[in-house]
């Protein structure tokens, strides 16, 4: 089975093993049957990965559990489930449309509900983790369901347990998310939220206008992998020492900076890849985009290996330039 549709890369390899799976239950007869014969890949949206390898020698289980059901209800909130297997925007949509406010800000994010969590997706000043409420994971030794709340994810910034010390050890299967019904908190402080809603003559905004903002805002600067192949952010944004900042303040007094903590700050590696000179640089088909230096694209067919070896270049570039360690945001495979 060929992967180039399953990974927003776009990248061509052959999977040993391909299953859809459509339930929970189904789900774990494939594990069982399997029986560590094949090593398992867990496919979720393929919007967050770098396939680099010639072939993938695994069984790979293509998540495509669906459903979303309100599981609880107060005054003020309402609980909402999502199957992991929900496409995210969707999900997103849906709640918007129901007038629950929460996650608005993070619209057209590409990828599944299912993968949300692990990396805590983020954007536009909102993360998962603020309205997160808990998820469901089968533990692959046990093949139990589990539940995790909040905490015992261990979010940060694009980090999870999941990421870290329970890494290939459980399979999400549903996660739910505490949302808020009106009156609405909005934020639309970050980036070029309120510039958009002001173009869009909007003064009062609902949380559809503010999901309609940002639908603008990515569709101007994010390629679309329909079009482009690419996982969005490709680096993370470092946060660098305090010190280092205010020397190259000097010499850059414009460069943008998020505060993190009395010592250190974070700043957007778009920026300095675009100051190093390698907006739109282009080696055959491997390329950092045109409108956005933090996503590197495959113009139609970049191996992972091309890919790769156009992130080390970057990462080299900047280091050099900046003296600034950037890291892979996406997963390596
Ligand atoms: N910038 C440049 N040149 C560039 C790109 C950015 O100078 O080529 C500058 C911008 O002008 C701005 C700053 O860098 O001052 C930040 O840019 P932007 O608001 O576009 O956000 P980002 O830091 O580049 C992060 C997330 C995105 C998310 C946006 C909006 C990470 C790794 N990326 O990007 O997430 O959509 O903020 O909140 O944190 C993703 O993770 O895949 C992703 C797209």
């Amino acid at each position: 089975q060929s992967l180039k549709n399953y990974n927003t890369f776009g990248i061509s390899v052959n999977a040993a093993a391909f299953v859809d799976i459509t339930s929970v239950d189904q789900l774990k007869q494939v594990i069982q049957q399997n029986n560590n014969k094949l090593p398992l890949f867990i496919l979720s949206g393929g919007s967050n990965m770098l396939l680099t390898k010639k072939d993938v020698d695994a069984l790979v289980l293509h998540l495509n559990t669906k459903g979303i059901e309100v599981v609880n209800e107060d005054h003020d909130f309402v609980w909402i489930q999502a199957q992991a297997g929900e496409i995210w925007h969707d999900f997103v949509f849906n709640t918007v449309d129901r007038n629950l406010g929460g996650l608005e800000n993070l619209s057209l994010i590409p990828g599944k509900v299912g993968s949300s969590p692990i990396q805590n997706i983020g954007a536009y000043g909102v993360e998962i983790k603020d309205t997160f409420h808990s998820l469901t994971a089968l533990n692959l030794e046990t093949l139990q369901i589990e539940t995790f709340a909040n905490t015992d994810c261990e979010f940060g910034y694009r980090e999870s347990v999941f990421k870290n010390k329970l890494k290939d050890k459980y399979i999400i299967t549903s996660v739910t998310f505490k949302l808020k019904k009106a009156p609405h908190i909005l934020h639309t402080s970050y980036g070029a939220i309120q510039q958009e809603l002001d173009i869009m003559n909007i003064s009062n905004p609902t949380i559809k206008d503010v999901s309609n903002a940002v639908i603008a805002i990515r569709q101007s600067k994010l390629p679309d992998p329909k079009e482009i192949g690419n996982s969005g952010s490709f680096f993370k944004n470092p946060v660098i020492d305090k010190k280092l900042y205010q020397s190259l303040l000097e010499k850059n007094p414009d460069i943008p900076h998020y505060p993190v903590n009395d010592t250190q700050v974070k700043v957007p590696a778009g920026w300095l890849i675009e100051q190093a000179g390698l907006k739109g640089y282009r080696k055959g088909d491997a390329g950092v985009h045109t409108k956005q230096a933090l996503v590197l694209v495959n113009y139609g067919n970049a191996t992972g290996e091309e890919l790769i070896n156009l992130a080390k270049y970057v990462q080299a570039t900047v280091l050099q330039k900046f003296g600034i360690e950037i890291s892979p945001e996406v997963n390596i495979i």
